[in-house]
């Protein structure tokens, strides 16, 4: 294991997290899966900390505290950041969203990635640090029952979008120097959130049989795929502090 790697990997328990943590684990990084169920993967580099995103001010206490205590700047080289951890709830018609759900929903797809990602350019200001937003087709185009998943992936899409610009100009003490932040949308990926979604009833999501249809007709990926692009890419050095890449469903 190459001590001088460390990635942090959002819903590392299921799904394309899952895969990425292995991935990069089986690729000499020091690898921390965070979610709320126990982890999966068992190989020596990955450790797994059990945590619910949408408890905003758990996250905050956890990565000033026993996180900034464990992974210290000191000895990395490279760093990465993998905010992939999202959920589709609370799928409804805009006018029977509820509010407990909504607030979670935009914790956890939005606010907990946006504060994570300012938090590790100034963790490791001055190292290679690279962050992976997982996206969605959604980001971009509405769909009748994702309000809520439509409206916080956009809103993670132009938080990466801002800071492009923002490290364009520059931060003071070297902040975003050598940061490069990626967003990324996987497309048609077969994982446990496909399945909800083909579970949904029409009145929550109209486009349910659509979605039967992706996966009768063979249309999902494994998520291996998603996977080694995101490492593909942690791994690079990209020219621009900033960039989107969608693969096409
Ligand atoms: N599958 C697709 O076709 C597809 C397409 C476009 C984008 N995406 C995006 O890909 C990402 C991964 O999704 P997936 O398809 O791999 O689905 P998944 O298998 O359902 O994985 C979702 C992951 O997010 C974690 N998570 C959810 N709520 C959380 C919370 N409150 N706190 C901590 N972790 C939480 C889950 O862990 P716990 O339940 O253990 O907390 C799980 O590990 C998501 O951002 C999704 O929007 C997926």
């Amino acid at each position: 294991m190459e001590k001088g790697k460390l990635a942090v990997v959002t819903g590392s328990s299921s799904g394309i997290g899952e895969a990425v943590a292995n991935l990069l684990a089986e690729g000499g990084w020091q690898v921390l899966g965070i979610a709320r169920r126990e982890g999966t993967i068992s190989h020596p580099a990955y450790r797994h900390h059990r945590l619910d995103l949408s408890d905003t001010a758990a996250v905050e206490d956890y990565f000033l505290g026993d996180f900034t205590r464990t992974y210290p700047v000191q000895g990395l080289e490279r760093v990465a950041l993998v905010n992939n951890a999202g959920l589709l709830d609370p799928m409804a018609t805009v006018p029977n969203l509820p509010m407990a759900a909504l607030t979670a929903a935009f914790a956890v797809n939005t606010v907990a990635p946006m504060w994570l990602m300012g938090f590790f350019l100034r963790a490791y200001a001055g190292v290679a640090l690279r962050i992976v937003n997982v996206s969605s087709g959604a980001a971009n185009n509405s769909r009748p029952g994702w309000a809520a998943y439509c409206a916080t992936k956009a809103a993670l899409q132009m938080a990466g979008r801002v800071f492009g610009e923002e490290a364009e100009g520059g931060y003071p003490s070297g902040i975003g120097e050598n940061a490069g932040v990626l967003s990324y949308e996987p497309g048609l990926v077969d994982t446990a959130m496909q399945t909800l979604i083909r579970q949904t009833p029409e009145e929550k999501f109209p486009l349910v049989r659509r979605f039967i249809g992706f996966f009768e007709a063979g249309k999902l990926q494994a998520p291996g795929k998603p996977a080694s692009d995101i490492r593909d890419f942690l791994e690079s050095d990209p020219d621009t502090p900033y960039r989107e890449e969608r693969i096409s469903i």
